[in-house]
Parts: C-alpha cells; sequence; structure tokens
C-alpha cells in the first residue's frame, strides 16, 4: 500500500468512534457508538457510565471500522485518539486503547486536541485554505478562532459559563421533551429545533443581550438559562399542568429562546469579524466561517449564521450535520493532516498522557 491511511480513535465525551481516511479525504471505513440512548434515560451524562459503555464497545468499534475499510493495523501509517479536552475517564479509554494498538504493532501515534479536530473537519470535505475564521459550539464548547495553520489557532473569545449544547439539553429536560413520542429520541438541541419549528420566536422576550457591554468575542449562556427557566416556571403555574405533561408553549418557549441564543453567538461572531478585519488577520475576498459542533446542525441556527456572514462578507463553510457531532472520521482527518505535514507525531508513545482541561 502506497497510500497514507490514518485510524482515528474518538471517546472524549459519550461517543465511541473510529474511522480510517485517506490523505485525499475520503472514509475508508467507520463505526460510531453514540450512548445518547442511555443518557437521555438517566437524565445526563454520568462519567464512570460514559466511561464503562467506551470500555465496552471500543474494540467492536474499531474492528468494525478496519473490517469496514477491508484494512489491519499493519495496513496504517497512523493511529490518531483525541487526548484533550474532555471527560478525564472516557479520554483515558480511547488514548489508552490507540496507545496499546500503536506499541504493539509498532505504529507512530498522533494526539489529537477534540476542537482542533471539529476545525479542520471541514478541510476534509471541501478546500478550504489558512487562514480561516472558526466557530465551534457543541455540549461542552463555545469558541471562536482563527485557524492559522494545522497547528496554530488564535482563541478570539470563548464561553465564560456554560456551552449552548449544555443549555440546550437542560431546557429541553426542564420542558420534558422526552415525553413527546416523536422527540424521545433526540438530543435535546434537535428537540428544541423540531419542536420550535411549530412556534413563535417573538412570544417570550429574554432582555437585553449576554455581555453586551464587554468589549471581546466572549459568549454566556448563563443569563440565558436562568431567564428561560423563571420562564417556563412562571408558565407551569399559569398553566398548572400534571408532572409529566409538556407545556401547552413548549414551542413558543423553544422558538423564543433558540432565536436569543442564537442571536447571542452571532452578535459575537459579528464581533469577531470586526476585529479580525481590523487587524487584517485574513486577507479580504478569501474570509471564510467555518463553523462545526453538534449545535452547529442546527438548520435555523445556520440560516442566522449566512445573513452574518453574507453581512460582512464571509463564505459560510457547514460541514454536513454528520461530521459536525462528535465522530472518528474527525480525528482521522486530523492525523492525517498531520501526518502529511510531519507535525505531532508522538516521540515517545509512553509520555503521552490525557490533558482533560
Ligand atoms: O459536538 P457534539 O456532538 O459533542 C460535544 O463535543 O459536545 O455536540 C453535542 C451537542 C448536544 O448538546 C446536542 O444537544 C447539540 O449538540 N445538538 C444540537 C443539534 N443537534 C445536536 N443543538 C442544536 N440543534 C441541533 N440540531
Ligand atoms: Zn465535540
Amino acid at each position: 500500500l502506497s497510500q497514507s491511511l490514518v485510524l482515528g480513535i474518538e471517546t472524549s465525551c459519550d461517543d465511541t468512534g473510529a474511522a480510517i481516511v485517506d490523505s485525499k479525504g475520503n472514509i475508508i471505513g467507520e463505526a460510531l457508538h453514540s450512548q445518547l440512548q442511555t443518557h437521555l434515560e438517566m437524565g445526563g451524562i454520568i462519567p464512570p457510565i460514559a466511561r464503562d459503555l467506551h470500555i465496552e464497545n471500543i474494540s467492536r468499534i474499531v474492528e468494525t471500522a478496519l473490517q469496514n475499510a477491508d484494512l489491519e493495523i499493519k495496513d496504517l501509517s497512523a493511529i490518531a485518539a483525541t487526548v484533550k479536552p474532555g471527560m478525564p475517564l472516557s479520554l483515558l479509554v480511547g488514548t489508552h486503547f490507540a496507545k496499546q494498538l500503536c506499541k504493539k504493532s509498532n505504529i507512530p501515534f498522533i494526539p489529537i486536541h477534540h476542537m482542533e479536530a471539529h476545525a479542520l473537519t471541514a478541510r476534509m470535505v471541501e478546500k478550504v485554505d489558512f487562514p480561516f475564521l472558526v466557530l465551534l459550539a457543541s455540549g461542552g464548547h463555545c469558541l471562536l478562532a482563527v485557524a492559522n495553520k494545522i497547528d496554530e489557532f488564535l482563541l478570539l473569545g470563548e464561553s465564560i459559563d456554560n456551552a449552548p449544547g449544555e443549555v440546550l439539553d437542560k431546557v429541553a429536560r426542564r420542558l420534558k421533551l422526552r415525553n413527546l413520542p416523536a422527540f424521545s429520541t433526540l438530543s435535546g438541541g434537535k428537540a428544541i429545533e423540531e419542536l420550535a419549528k411549530q412556534g413563535d420566536a417573538t412570544a417570550f422576550e429574554f432582555g437585553n443581550q449576554p455581555m453586551y457591554k464587554y468589549n471581546d468575542c466572549s459568549f454566556s449562556f448563563s443569563g440565558l438559562r436562568a431567564k428561560i427557566h423563571r420562564h417556563v416556571e412562571r408558565e407551569e403555574k399559569n398553566h398548572n399542568v400534571e408532572a409529566d405533561q409538556v407545556l401547552p408553549s413548549a414551542a413558543n418557549l423553544c422558538a423564543s429562546f433558540q432565536h436569543a441564543l442564537f442571536g447571542h453567538i452571532c452578535r459575537r461572531l459579528q464581533r469577531g469579524m470586526l476585529y479580525v478585519d481590523m487587524k487584517q488577520m485574513i486577507p479580504e475576498g478569501a474570509r471564510k466561517l467555518v463553523v462545526s459542533g453538534g449545535v452547529a446542525c442546527n438548520s435555523h441556527f445556520r440560516k442566522y449564521l449566512s445573513i452574518v456572514c453574507a453581512e460582512m462578507g464571509y463564505t459560510l463553510v457547514c460541514p454536513p450535520p454528520k461530521l459536525c457531532t462528535d465522530n472518528g472520521i474527525m480525528i482521522a482527518w486530523n492525523g492525517m493532516e498531520k501526518w502529511t505535514a510531519g507535525v505531532g507525531v508522538a516521540k515517545d508513545i509512553d509520555a503521552i498522557d490525557i490533558e482533560p482541561k
């Protein structure tokens, strides 16, 4: 085999993912086990349960990806795995598994930063040259950065408190959306997106924009979260609903909340774009915004983003939803980019450790 092939392994949160990609960005094999249903039943991610599920599934997922690809470990150029950031117990499973495979078969190991992998996935699908602006919105993060090189990112701003996906998940739980049969298996963000389609986004007010006094690109979601909870409490009093019943105003609450949340992200994004412009960080005419992370699957959010991009002279690049949520493909691709550029290969596999923060 003359073609380079990299296996990527992801276990930073609640998805056990593995995939093999080639240097052109073709996905040769892939497998994914999502723990979503378990966590929905438990009312959230419980770290030791997430770890146990990763342990239970990892060898099967890696084997399936290799079988899909009709490959054996010895055919691989390198193995990449997420070592940061993430939940420590979860990160350990994939990192340990990958290191063992590398040592056993004498294959190079490439440690991967989960957020950098999200940021670079778009380059697997279409031509996106450095430097570009990247917005990541997921269950664990919200951040805006300039991607300058494969391994060089300039952070412009991040959330000072909660992550947007985390808040969407909590609101969906508070609204008991799982009790609606059509939404019972969806992530919180997806359930809110679907129900919001039947709602009025102007029905509930969320007051001042978070952080409007701060001249930076940070994000904040805790204020919006407190406001939606107050709205829900008031609505529950007004409507006198049964314990497991969904509020009649749930669709309006979802639509209004989504509008406020995405509006906030877009305002901070716009500030970031003005800053990039002022500092001439990205040449005019070549400005691209790449979005990723689970929240970037939201079609309503994508519409808002396309408006901001049109106004600010950016081309919007959205990878397909499957590549926005956590998966092994993005880890394999980041590994491949590093392998091709000759950067980031571990010199001493034993010295590699996880870095949860
Ligand atoms: O990137 P991801 O798969 O995992 C993390 O690294 O966090 O993102 C998961 C998050 C969850 O909070 C989920 O509710 C949210 O992404 N999400 C969405 C949508 N699909 C998933 N949020 C809004 N709209 C969606 N369609
Ligand atoms: Zn992620």
